[in-house]
This record gives structure tokens, sequence and C-alpha cells, in this order.
């Protein structure tokens, strides 16, 4: 009889390896290499081939059924995230790191699903009843019709989702779920893999929504094995910095609408609230244009989010100048430094360079490049910007500005909040009525000439 084959697991990443070991080569972490139980024990049985099953039913692509109405859970922040509102019998992981909001968030979301009309369910593995009764009297949500549950235990919860037959469950979270026919601790790989798999199934199979709450590790991926993220339909990530107050829920996967789509919250003593125009709220800590700030107009998703890049470059007292970025890409900042110093010539050899979003904003577009040339210029040069003024534009590596999309409503936007001007690539789609006073440029050569008086 062929001897079952053990595999090895790293909790934190995820990676499989042949034997044990005290650290794990692919990430560096120690202590995360568990055994995971094989997939068949049984002697190995023929191939497929040999024995043929039932045939699958085939279909054509054509459908008579309209789309399966969506639920507006009223929250219309979490509805644009979502694609529009919840979709029967979705499966949605919502990520973060611990003390962000998720749970805040998610009890709010049960509520506003059941004051909706759906019958919702929320299951805590890692409250107390007492616990999280106590934050739904804090958020005022005692008469709100969700059914609570604390429980760890995967089959007691399947059992009681089956017998309530809820439209949405959420499971919080899935890393203390716990199904008794696997063998490791709640946490290890197999069992989160096991928990998201059998709540998956079982929600597609009983049309109900599932909603999976995931911790993430110190690097910012959900702990777990990435297979998980595959399972759902949709992956969201609820992040925010410590020190602020304000908390973006990111779609990075969804089946049912368009990814990177952002909701905006802001924790209060009452819980989260909703900010409809983010845009004033990522301005609002902004005084006078000063030196090194820059207000950069962003698409998030299909919004337009305005946000300001603020920039130190100060003579460096180490031998290697530091580069350190908050909110943005260190790499791309490297980029532009490069591209700065080898096509304008200005050098930034001993020279520290510090990067920040304000307000604890993310930003990965490439278009937000011409800001952050232009707020490192500005605070290198110690001039501030034309006031009341946006920039946008993708550099590329020859130094040439390239236009990028939804240039109007970027501007749009940009004048709703008072600004009278903008730094564009030329060849920028500016439309008719804009009334923005426009400054194109060509290359960043022309920008730092224009702008800075230099290059
Ligand atoms: P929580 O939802 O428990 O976070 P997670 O589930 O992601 O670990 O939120 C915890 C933080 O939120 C905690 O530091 C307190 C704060 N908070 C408020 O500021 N206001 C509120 O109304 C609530 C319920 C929590
Ligand atoms: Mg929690």
């Amino acid at each position: 009889m062929a001897k079952p084959i053990t595999s090895f697991h790293c909790s934190a990443c995820g990676t499989q390896h042949k034997k044990w070991s005290g650290r794990c080569d692919d990430c560096g972490e120690w202590n995360t290499i568990v055994e995971e139980a094989p997939l068949s024990t049984g002697p190995a049985t023929k191939s497929l081939g040999a024995v043929r099953g039932k045939a699958v039913p085939l279909s054509d692509l054509s459908t008579s059924e309209a789309p399966p109405p969506r639920t507006h859970s009223g929250m219309n922040e979490l509805d644009r995230v979502l694609g529009g509102g919840l979709v029967p019998a979705s499966a949605i992981l919502v990520g973060g790191d611990p003390g962000i909001g998720k749970s805040t968030l998610l009890l709010q979301a049960a509520a506003s699903f059941a004051n909706a009309g759906l019958k919702a369910v929320y299951i805590s593995g890692e409250e107390a009843s007492a616990q999280v009764r106590m934050r739904a009297q804090r958020l005022g949500l005692t008469q709100a019709p969700v059914q609570l549950g604390t429980e760890t235990n995967l089959r007691d919860i399947l059992t009681a989702l089956e017998k309530e037959q809820p439209d949405i469950a959420i499971i919080d979270s899935v890393q203390t779920m716990w199904a008794d026919n696997v063998g490791s601790a709640p946490g290890s790989v197999s069992q989160v893999r096991a928990a998201a798999h059998e709540l998956t199934t079982f929600a597609k199979r009983n049309g109900m929504a599932v909603i999976l709450v995931g911790h993430v590790t110190k690097d910012g991926q959900i702990a777990g094995p990435r297979v998980v993220e595959h399972m759902v339909d949709t992956v969201l990530y609820f992040e925010g910095e410590r020190g602020h107050q304000f908390r973006i829920l990111r779609a990075v996967k969804n089946r049912f609408g368009p990814s990177d789509e952002i909701g905006v919250f802001e924790m209060t003593g009452e819980g989260l609230q909703q900010v409809t125009n983010p845009s004033a709220l990522f301005l609002s800590e902004r005084d006078k244009p000063a030196p090194g700030s820059v207000v950069f107009a962003g698409i998030e998703g299909t919004r337009p989010v305005l946000c300001e890049f603020q920039a130190l470059v100060a003579p460096s007292p180490h031998s290697q100048p530091k580069r350190t970025v908050v909110g943005w890409d260190g790499g791309r900042l490297s980029m532009i430094l490069a591209v700065l110093e080898a096509r304008c010539g200005i050098p930034f050899a001993g020279l520290d360079v510090y990067l920040n979003v304000a307000g604890g904003m993310k930003i990965t577009e490439p278009a937000a490049d011409l800001a952050v040339a232009a707020a490192i210029l500005s605070a290198r040069e110690d001039a501030a910007l034309p006031p009341d003024t946006v920039v946008f534009g993708e550099i590329s590596l020859s130094g040439a500005l390239r236009p990028v999309s939804q240039t109007e409503n970027r501007l749009k936007e940009a004048q709703k909040l008072g600004f009278s001007g903008a730094i564009a690539p030329t060849r920028s789609k500016t439309g008719t009525q804009s009334g923005m006073k426009m400054q194109q440029m060509a290359d960043l050569t022309a920008f730092v000439g224009d702008i800075f008086g230099a290059g």
C-alpha cells in the first residue's frame, strides 16, 4: 500500500515544503512550518479516466433569467465597494489589521442588511456575546434584527445556519474557526482552508451570502493560504493608519463589480460614519500652500479623490541617504528620483527624501508620478507651487509625461473643491467646459522650467 505523503506548509505565507524546518526560507518567519494531513490516506485509486462518472449537463450562454437582485444595505460606501449592493449567495472576505475596525464595520453592516429586510446572522469566534452586545449598544444597534452566535466549532455553526437559513452570515473571524475533521490547530493553514471551503460551498448551495473576516500578517497579506482569496468572489481590505480616524474599505478582487473601488469611513465614538466627500476630508487639514505640499487629483475605482502629497528634502547626515515613503510605493519614488537626476540634471545624492500622503491614504495610481515629482522639487527648491492648483500625470523613464485616464473627472472634482488650475501632461483629454486654467507639459524638463524656473 502506498504510504500517504505528508506535506508541510508555512502558516504565514502558505508555501509548501517537503520537510519540516525551523524557518521558512520563502518568507523568513520562524516556527511557522506545520505538518499537513495527507489529502488521501486510502490506497492509490485508479485514474479518473478508467471509471467514467456521470456526465455533467452543459448549456449555452444565452439566458432568459434576469440577474439576481442586489440588496442595498443603506450604507452607500459599503454598497459601492460591493459593486452596487450585495449579490445573493456570494462569498466575501474582509481583511485588515487587528483593531482597525473590522468587527465594528461588519456588525454595522449586519444591522444595515437586517434593517433592509435580509435575515442576518453574526457569528463571533473571538468575542463573548456580552462583548458583542456592548459594542452593539455603543453603536446604537440593539434594536436591529440581527441574530448573534458565539462559537468556533464549524460543524455546530453549519448546523445552526442550516436550521436558520439566513440570507447573510458574517463569520468573525475565519482564523478562529475549527473544523473537527481536520487535525491541526485553529488558525493553521489547513483549518483556515477547510473553514473557508466549507463556508463558501455551504453559502453557494443554500443561496446564502457569507462574509468572512480575515486577519492579515505583518506584510499585509491575509493570513493563511492565498487559496482562500481564490475561493471567494470578493476580497475587501479595510485599511487605515492607527493615528487617523479615516478608514478605507478597498475592493482588491470583485467578480461582481469593479475592483479598486473604495469606500471611505471615519471611526468615531459611535462607530463608523460614512464619508460622502472624501476629497474634502483628506484636504481638511491643509493650511496655506507650503513648499513640499502638492494636491493630487486621483481616481479610486470609479470615483475621483483629491489628496495631498507632502515631501521633505534635507541634507543627509548618513552615508546612505534615506528614502522614506508612507502611503506610496518606495520603488516608484526611487524611479522618479532617478528620472529627475538623469533627464533634468537635478541631483539627490547626499539628500534625504521623505514622502507622505496626508490623512493615511494609500495611493497606487501611476498618475500620481507628476504630483510626487512636484512635491519633491517644491521641497528641494523651497518654493511652493501656484496656489489652488492640482497636479496629475504619469512619468515615463525618458522623462516624458503621459496623459492619464479620466482627466475630465479629475478636473471636475478639483473645481468642485475650489481649485482653479491644473498641471497635466499634454494631450490630456480636458473636455470643453471644464473652466480650469490648464498648464499642459510634454515632459519633466518643461515642467521644471515652467514651474520652478530652472532646468
Ligand atoms: P474592532 O472592530 O474591534 O477591530 P477589529 O475587529 O478589526 O480588530 O475595532 C476596535 C477599535 O475601534 C478599538 O480600538 C476601538 C475603536 N472603536 C471606536 O473608536 N469607536 C467605536 O464605536 C467602536 C465600536 C470601536
Ligand atoms: Mg474583531
